[in-house]
């Protein structure tokens, strides 16, 4: 374990030297917003003592060389939208924010990229590209609020990684402020480079810990302007998630193939007073097809209806204009704040199996759920075995049970995941909130490998330290 030092007023000083004096908070209901992520703060938030706001990567710079030289923790922090503890200041030190490094500072249509800032909210560069009939495909769920440096530090999954992948694909290049505040620029603007190590590769996914990512240089795609969604009702989640084979088997790529079971869209449609045909269902998926041709998308429409019904589903409902698919997705996007109003003590977690096991695990979450006095509400990815099974306490349990009930439930529930050959997290990252499970999920070679790579980068583990890593 490292120690470290507290931020004096002499080192609070040379801070507002670097970045400016308004971009320096110390006072505590300022820096409180700071504390904490998506989880919960109770259970994970920390105090950092000073929060800086740089607004190039050189201030970034010089305050990372600060650190190191007395020793001082830093908390890379993007929107703060995180969902395993990330960007949370554990052991206080400072928190930079990339808030004010939010501008797109290119969009080279030449070679289909665009270079932004790590502070760009997701939704802004999509919307920038979509102006000029491109598309960016990385898309977590959070894209209103999350910001692009922090997506690729969690290499980012979300709705659309059936088809479009996650985060990393679109990652060409990026500028980094290493571990010990040195100004890097790894790949470029290139579709190939095998030049060396594949280093960005190594920063996309690495939650903070190996530097803080100041520019990317994102791939774009053309915009697919054609597009569908179908909402199809299942009677039972098994009879829902053996779809997804069938469907992927045809040749047909739906961008995304979401699950809901019922409880999901009873508290997100009463979250949000919206109503779905949802009466009879014990499950929903809603699939999503798009493209550029608007004759295929209807072919493909048409061949998965046909699909759908003849594995069963109750309805199949479809939705070819923008407020009715607006209206579907956003039940879909709101599950997770829907749960929170509802059942604030919650676990919510991102287990990810390959799709064929999807069916094997939800027997189970039924069996954990009654064995641990815990609901687990299922909901996610199910095009690409990505599930949010979601533990919330029941009212009647005490919040000491909670704790015991919650520890021992996840570690069943990750050991039968393992045994189906499927990871703890999909896109949310380790963090603080996996990171005791960690070695029970990797081999000792693996787990062994990383922390190695960790110790060459940030030789005074100041870089977002505790993260990942027990
Ligand atoms: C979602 C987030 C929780 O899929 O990952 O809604
Ligand atoms: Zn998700």
């Amino acid at each position: 374990m490292s120690t470290y030092n507290k931020l004096t007023p002499k080192l609070i000083e040379e801070l507002r030297t670097i970045v400016g004096a308004g971009s320096v908070l110390v006072e505590d209901e300022k820096i409180e917003a700071y504390s904490h992520d998506e989880t919960n703060a109770e259970e994970y938030g920390h105090m950092p003592d000073a929060v800086v706001l740089p607004q190039s990567a050189e201030q970034v710079s010089k305050v990372v060389k600060l650190a190191n030289r007395e020793l001082i923790p830093i908390t890379p922090r993007g929107a703060g939208s995180g969902l395993s503890g990330g960007a949370i200041p554990e052991h206080g030190g400072i928190v930079i924010s990339l808030e004010k490094m939010n501008r797109l500072l290119e969009l080279d249509k030449a070679n289909m990229v665009a270079v932004v800032e790590a502070g760009m909210v997701t939704n802004d560069l999509a919307n920038a590209v979509q102006d000029e009939g491109l598309f960016f495909a990385g898309y977590p769920m959070s894209l209103q609020t999350c910001v692009i440096g922090g997506n690729i530090a969690e290499n980012a999954g979300g709705g659309k990684a059936v088809k479009y992948g996650v985060t990393g694909r679109y990652v060409l290049g990026l500028e980094v402020v290493t571990p010990e505040g040195e100004i890097v620029e790894l790949g470029g603007k290139l579709t190939k480079d095998v030049t060396g190590y594949d280093l960005k590769s190594v920063i996309v996914g690495s939650e903070g810990t190996l530097g803080i990512v100041t520019k990317a240089i994102i791939k774009l795609i053309g915009y697919p302007a054609a597009r569908a969604d179908l909402l199809v009702l299942f009677k039972t989640p098994k009879e829902a998630i053996d779809l997804v084979p069938v469907i992927l088997s045809r040749g047909i790529t739906p961008v995304s193939i979401e699950f809901m079971d019922r409880s999901c869209v009873i508290t997100t449609c009463k979250y949000l007073n919206e109503s779905l045909p949802y009466e009879n269902a014990g499950a929903m998926l809603l699939i999503e097809l798009d493209g550029t041709n608007p004759d295929q998308i209807e072919e493909d429409l048409i061949e998965t209806g046909k699909l759908c019904e003849s594995s069963g589903a109750l309805n199949v409902y479809v939705a070819e204009d923008k407020n009715n698919m607006e209206r579907i997705w956003n039940v879909r996007r709101n599950i997770a704040e829907a749960f929170k109003v509802y059942s604030p003590i919650q676990s919510l977690e991102d287990i990810v199996v390959p799709i064929s096991h999807i069916p094997d695990m939800i027997p189970h979450l039924e069996t954990l759920g009654k064995k641990y006095n815990v609901t687990i509400p299922c909901y996610g990815h199910a095009g690409d075995g990505n599930l949010h099974a979601t533990l919330v306490k029941n009212p009647d349990s005490s919040m000491e049970e909670w704790h015991k009930n919650e520890k021992a439930c996840l570690t069943e529930l990750y050991a039968i995941t393992a045994s189906f050959g499927g990871k703890i997290s999909g896109e949310h990252g380790i963090g603080i909130k996996r990171r005791g499970f960690l070695k029970d999920i990797l081999a000792p070679g693996e787990l062994h490998l990383m922390q190695a790579l960790k110790k060459a980068w940030d030789p005074n583990n100041i870089m977002n330290p505790g993260k990942i890593f027990v």
